[in-house]
């Protein structure tokens, strides 16, 4: 049973840009579809809301189109006794709201060098449009959709993907939030970082289960940085300064030019969580960048740290490459797991590398997070080809291919309702299939036996454009 809610013609001309074609290209449709066709079938203990964020651009864009400029649309499953409803809404940022009223693209993208007479947006010097469609998780009963280079948080109902507006936690948030903010599985506490081209560099924040910002904590960087994730533990935050940022002379100047110093270390600031600036403890490792982290915990004097280590930060393929090769190759997100020990007592980093496979897009069992835990789910990069469960305590790995021509990015593992173990549950995800571009399709796995692929194949019936990141709402906690 298909309901188009809503429909806004996409405006964008014919062009070769892989990010507004194929599996890439946007929809037109806002759609509520009940009662899904499924090969197999959905498990009645699955119950809950997964979510996923992603770029669904509607106007032809002033410049070169990034993968990450688009507006933001937030694609959910909603699973409860068997079934499965999918939905698709635009996220009502005021970006989208003033290129809706002016019938045209206004701000300029990431490739583009910035308009000083475009309106103030989003982004960590406010000249990009404000999309929030990077990142979405469950905080306080409402979902948030973040941007990656830091934009006001959105607030969206759980159920309906409905725009509920700006979430400024009582007025009280100073400047924006970068994407990957962290909801603490126990306190209920939100701990989020933001990044900007003036001082201060970066910030790092923590509101509490009451949605109260009780505290916001200037970091001391060397200049601007480009951080894309942040770690916590039970009692500590990490936030990076990496050695891949912004040329500070070409900056001053206005042009964002990305550079990677590996004569700088990276560091890491590790503070309590409640901690102050004078709190903050640095540690260096080798240089790297980092995207995603995995999880991170305490163990005695020590804090680990999994990440996916980018493999080569500054790829050969882009050096004098057009832009638009340049693009593909940084965001082939070529990474492999790694892990960093910070020893508190002596002051010392220790680290490792745990795999040879190419892995991003890492979840774990979000009631695990900041503690140990033992499975962790990643992609394969470059093209999404497969899912790998790491066993984190065993060393060990299970791995399923999605088939040729079929990725999935970001997989997140919802628990069985009355689980017992860790990986007691499933993992659910979009999939975009080349040989069925103009039809969704979503699977769920059995998060013990991935290698069994699927037990249910759901079909959508219409295409769900290659996203970002996402999150699993269990039904217990979304609100009656
Ligand atoms: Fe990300």
């Amino acid at each position: 049973m298909l309901k188009i809610e809503n429909e806004i013609p996409i405006r964008i001309e014919p062009n070769e840009n892989p990010f507004l074609n194929g599996l890439f290209a946007p929809v037109s449709r806002e759609i509520t579809a009940e009662h899904l066709e499924v090969e197999g079938e959905i498990p009645r203990d699955l119950f809950g809301v997964y979510l996923r964020n992603g770029p669904n651009p509607i106007f032809n864009p002033r410049g070169r189109y990034h993968w990450f400029d688009g507006d933001g649309m937030v694609h959910a499953l909603e699973f409860r006794e068997g079934r499965a409803t999918y939905r698709n809404r635009w996220i009502r940022t005021r970006g989208f709201l003033a290129e809706q009223a002016a019938g045209r693209a206004l701000w300029p993208g990431l490739m583009d060098p910035p308009d000083p007479n475009a309106p103030r947006g989003a982004g960590s010097d406010g000249w990009l449009k404000d999309t929030a469609n990077t990142d979405v998780l469950y905080h306080r009963n409402q979902a948030l959709a973040l941007f990656y280079q830091c934009g006001m948080p959105y607030a969206l109902d759980p159920r309906t993907l409905e725009t509920r507006g700006v979430e400024d936690f009582h007025g009280a948030l100073r400047r924006s939030m970068s994407a990957h903010a962290k909801v603490d599985p126990v306190t209920g506490e939100l701990l989020f970082f933001d990044y900007a081209t003036a001082e201060p560099f970066l910030t790092y924040n923590v509101v509490n289960a009451d949605g109260v910002l009780t505290h916001h904590v200037p970091i001391d960087l060397p200049g601007p940085r480009l951080p894309h994730d942040m770690a916590f533990t039970e009692n500590h935050s990490i936030l990076m300064d990496l050695p891949l940022f912004w040329d500070p002379n070409l900056l001053a100047r206005k042009v964002h030019k990305v550079t990677f110093h590996p004569e700088l270390p990276s560091r890491f600031a590790i503070l309590p969580r409640h901690g102050t600036a004078a709190d903050v403890r640095w540690f260096e490792a080798s240089p790297c960048y980092i995207y995603h982290v995995v999880n991170a915990w305490e163990d005695g004097d020590e804090i680990a740290m999994d990440a996916c280590r980018v493999v080569d930060p500054a790829p050969s393929s882009a050096r004098g490459a057009g832009e638009l090769a340049r693009m593909r190759a940084f965001l082939r997100l070529e990474a492999r797991l790694w892990r960093w020990r910070f020893n508190l007592k002596t002051g010392e980093t220790r680290e490792q590398q745990l795999d040879d496979l190419k892995t991003e897009w890492p979840t774990v069992n979000r009631h695990r997070m900041g503690r140990r835990a033992r499975f962790a789910y990643n992609s394969r990069v470059p093209h999404y080809e497969g899912l790998v469960k790491y066993d984190l305590v065993n060393n060990s790995t299970e791995s399923f291919m999605f088939g040729p021509g079929r990725t999935a990015n970001e997989l997140p593992f919802a628990p069985r309702i009355g689980a017992t173990t860790e990986d007691d549950g499933y993992i659910v995800a979009f999939v975009a299939d080349a040989n069925r571009p103009d039809t969704g399709e979503a699977i769920v796995l059995d998060a013990r036996e991935i290698a069994r692929g699927p037990i249910a194949r759901i079909t959508i019936p219409q295409r769900v454009p290659i996203g970002f990141h996402s999150t699993w709402i269990p039904g217990g906690e979304l609100p009656r």
